[in-house]
């Protein structure tokens, strides 16, 4: 089989699951016991939290663990509203963000914040002066992803980072789920981010693990409350296993990233380069160095994203609709409905995304079959 659907979730490394199950099996202490299986496990905990640390460039004080994207997501937004609420109400966010952002933000509305959607132009990104025009005095955080789950569009942040040192009590933050190990670490991790979220399985890790980075003396209100691990800032019994074995996907994923992000680039080169000579076909991603390198999205006119989805399956190719969120849904792409892509297009768009697993001999397979079937397709659109 052909696993392209890789910002879906990714196959949990056989290396981090060993480190996985190591952990379960031998130190399954709670850090937070006072004896010494407790210490031994609370050390584990503080290693892992230094090695992420010092892959990103932060502090261990800086690091904070969730269990994924989603959490990461709304506790920065709630938390930020929660806490800096007597200073304003005003929210900026993008048009194209994961339901985790825009749903939180919708949210928020409903409890009396405003929040500003700043439009994208035909790539998916926005404009650095739609952004310098929405900030108000009221305004308490910007929120922009770092690589668009859909299409990726890599938004230009060290752009909004520059706009945001003039505003130095706006929290800003990333939305990276997407975006770590994509080559661009210096623009996600710039010196004026205050939180960045980050998820586990996008990166061979397992499901249920995350982590976000908070800029020490940032402040936002916790969202899980009790036992008040995590300095006090997001209480439940640690997971342990997952979070040395998130550590360790950290350090693979970051070792040779250049090669890899390289690889991943000729990979969808070699198929955008082959698809988009089709008559038919309509791609919303580009091959340059404002998209990510291993997410490339088109349509088929005339023919539902689905439909594509399931030939491919029955080749042992696995891709998807725009996003896993969506595809079951049967909705129209958010970032695509956003880019003023009409909905008979946008319905027939599919999304192929990348890792280093995979090879130029499966994009040679993958551009086969989609010669086999478009005859198929061309029948289908007519
Ligand atoms: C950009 C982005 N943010 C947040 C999330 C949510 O992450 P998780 O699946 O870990 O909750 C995703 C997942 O697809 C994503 O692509």
């Amino acid at each position: 089989m052909i696993y392209f659907d890789n910002s879906a979730t990714t196959k949990a490394d056989p290396e981090v699951v060993s480190t996985y199950d190591k952990v379960s099996e031998k130190i399954w202490g709670n850090p937070s016991s006072l004896h010494q299986f407790g210490e031994e496990a609370f050390n584990l905990l503080e290693q892992s939290r230094k090695q992420i640390a010092d892959l990103l460039g932060a502090s261990q004080s800086e690091i904070l663990f969730t269990s994924g994207g989603t959490e990461g997501d709304n506790w920065v937004l709630k938390g930020t509203a929660i806490e800096k609420r007597q200073f304003g109400n005003h929210l900026i966010t993008t048009a194209v963000e994961h339901p985790a952002i825009h749903n939180s933000m919708e949210q928020l509305e409903q409890l009396g914040f405003d929040v500003t959607y700043l439009p994208v132009d035909e790539h998916g990104r926005i404009s650095i002066d739609d952004l310098k025009a929405a900030i108000r005095p009221t305004t308490i955080l910007v929120s922009i992803m770092a690589v668009n789950n859909e299409i990726g569009t890599i938004q230009p942040l060290k752009e909004a980072a520059e706009v945001l040192k003039d505003y130095p009590k706006i929290h800003f933050h990333i939305d990276a789920v997407q975006g770590i190990g994509k080559g661009i670490q210096d623009m996600i991790m710039n010196d004026r981010v205050d939180f960045v979220t980050f998820s586990g399985h996008k990166f061979h890790a397992p499901r249920g693990i995350g982590f976000i980075y908070a800029r020490r003396g940032r402040k936002i209100a916790p969202l899980l409350t009790g036992g008040g691990q995590e300095r006090n800032l997001r209480s439940g019994t640690e997971n342990l296993p997952a979070i040395t074995a998130m550590a360790k996907a950290l350090r693979l994923l970051l070792t040779d990233e250049k090669q890899k992000v390289a690889k991943e680039a000729e990979i969808k080169r070699r198929i955008f380069n082959h698809v988009k000579q089709f008559p038919l076909v309509t791609t919303f991603s580009e091959d340059n160095d404002g998209f990510a390198p291993h997410i490339l999205c088109f349509a088929i006119q005339g023919v539902r994203g689905e439909t594509i989805v399931h030939a491919f399956e029955e080749k042992g190719i696995y891709i998807s609709t725009t996003s896993a969120c969506s595809s079951k849904k049967h909705v129209a792409s958010s970032t695509l409905t956003a880019m003023h892509i009409p909905e008979t297009l946008s319905t027939s768009a599919i999304r192929i995304s990348l890792d280093d697993h995979n090879t130029l001999a499966e994009a040679d397979e993958f551009n086969q079959v989609f010669d086999q079937l478009y005859d198929k397709f061309k029948l289908l659109s007519a």
